[in-house]
């Protein structure tokens, strides 16, 4: 197979909510047959030419995490809507195992696979999928209607998710009184109205123009931000996928061939497919300082006199050494020179003779965001999110790590 090992990610503290085992999609007449010869080696080009039928998903496993806005991309043809039609049964699986909240529901019946779309798996359509004759409300009421539930209920459900999106004034007007943005907005909430915890959505985003889409994918993250739904999102655009992705799965020829966080896919690309995604994105607006701060020696005040601080200084290449208070916080930045005076003064403590003026950085931040925050011969210092010393980071390394086009 041309595909590289599927990375299955059982991350601790996270609650699993879809796992997906094993799952294959023949499309055509003879699935058996093509299933027969995909176990025994075939590609999807010999299977193709061989019985004609198309290998839509090519044994698929992995895990999607409660709480967890997944980007599945690829090329067009890759898969993405095969698979993510395969969660709500859209489309039947071939073979595999699909688990929502422990329920295999690639093998329940139909009836059973109604409800689960109705209470738990909503999913929002590329082109709105709104009904054109119902009213904005009576669109977002739907779901809730086929479920039985009743009218004043609804309404009110209704209303507070178009609320949510910012729409409920227009709960009375026709979706053709309406842009296409907003009638994307009402879509999301016609999926968000049905209360599932799960949000399916194909290309949600990709109908819309530029300026409108980057509000909405802002409008999802924030939603998100309240709501912590399990949202499989699907994508053809990498800067999208970035964005709003906690992890993103990259398809090719219905095979996952990386599944990462953004910094993952970024930084330790799997292949050359994934490479040339990522060749053109502004990688200092998605990379992290954590993810390229190195571990740096420190000192902890109190516990080091200048000469030791010294020697530990000669075991690192970096100009300055962070100094840390005993809870792990920098509170100074010594370096050579500056130790070097203590001793000739014998001052004993290295509090007298480091530099207290320097720039502090948190982990998660951009390393675009870290510009305005340098100040000329002195590196960052990165913290992690309770303020505790992480390394220390130089402008030179920063910028190394934007331009690297090799990775
Ligand atoms: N109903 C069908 N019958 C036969 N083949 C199909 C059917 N639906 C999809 N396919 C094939 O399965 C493969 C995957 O299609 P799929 O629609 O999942 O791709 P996609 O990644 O969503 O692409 P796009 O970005 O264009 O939406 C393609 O080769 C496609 O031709
Ligand atoms: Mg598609």
């Amino acid at each position: 197979m041309g595909y590289i090992g599927i990375q299955l990610t059982a991350m601790k503290n996270q609650e699993s909510k879809i796992v997906i085992e094993h799952l294959i999609k023949i499309y055509g007449e003879k699935p058996q047959v093509a299933l027969k010869l995909f176990r025994e080696g075939g590609t999807r080009d010999s299977i193709l030419k061989e019985t004609g039928n198309v290998l839509g998903i090519a044994d698929v496993s992995f895990t999607i995490n409660q709480g967890e806005l997944f980007v599945v991309m690829g090329l067009s043809g890759s898969g993405k809507s095969t698979l993510v039609r395969c969660l709500n049964r859209l489309i039947n699986p071939t073979s595999g195992h699909i688990f929502i909240d422990g329920e295999d529901v690639a093998h329940v019946d139909e009836k059973r696979m109604r409800e689960i779309r109705l209470t738990k798996v909503s999913m929002v359509f590329q082109k709105f999928g709104l009904l054109p004759h119902k009213t904005v409300g009576e669109n977002v009421e739907y779901g809730l209607k086929v479920k039985g539930i009743d009218k004043g209920k609804r309404r009110q459900k209704a209303l507070e998710a178009l609320k949510g999106v910012g729409l409920a004034q227009w709960v009375d007007y026709l979706p053709s009184s309406l842009s296409g943005g907003m009638q994307q907005r009402v879509g999301l909430a016609r999926a968000l109205a049905t209360d599932a915890d799960i949000l399916l959505m194909d290309e949600a985003f990709s109908a819309l123009d530029p300026l409108i889409r980057g509000e909405m994918q802002d409008e999802l993250l924030r939603l998100q931000k309240e709501l912590h739904k399990t949202i499989v999102f699907i994508s053809h655009d990498i800067q999208e996928a970035l964005k709003i992705g906690d992890r993103i799965a990259i398809m090719k020829d219905g095979a996952i061939v990386q599944i990462g966080t953004p910094e993952e896919i970024i930084t330790q690309p799997a292949d050359d497919y994934i490479r040339g995604f990522t060749k053109d994105v502004n990688r200092a607006q998605v990379l992290t300082i954590g993810s390229i701060v190195r571990q740096t020696k420190h000192v902890i005040l109190g516990e080091y006199s200048p000469s030791l601080a010294l020697e530990k200084m000669s075991e690192q290449v970096l100009e300055y050494m962070c100094v840390v208070d005993t809870d792990g916080k920098p509170v100074g930045m010594v370096n050579k020179q500056s130790l070097e005076s203590a001793i000739e003064q014998e001052k004993e403590n290295i509090s007298q003779v480091m530099q207290t003026d320097f720039p502090i950085v948190r982990s998660d931040t951009n390393l675009e965001d870290t510009f305005p925050l340098y100040q000329q011969g002195i590196p960052m210092a990165v913290v992690d999110g309770e303020g505790k010393f992480q390394g220390l980071i130089e402008m030179g390394n920063i910028l190394a790590s934007i331009s690297n086009s090799q990775n």
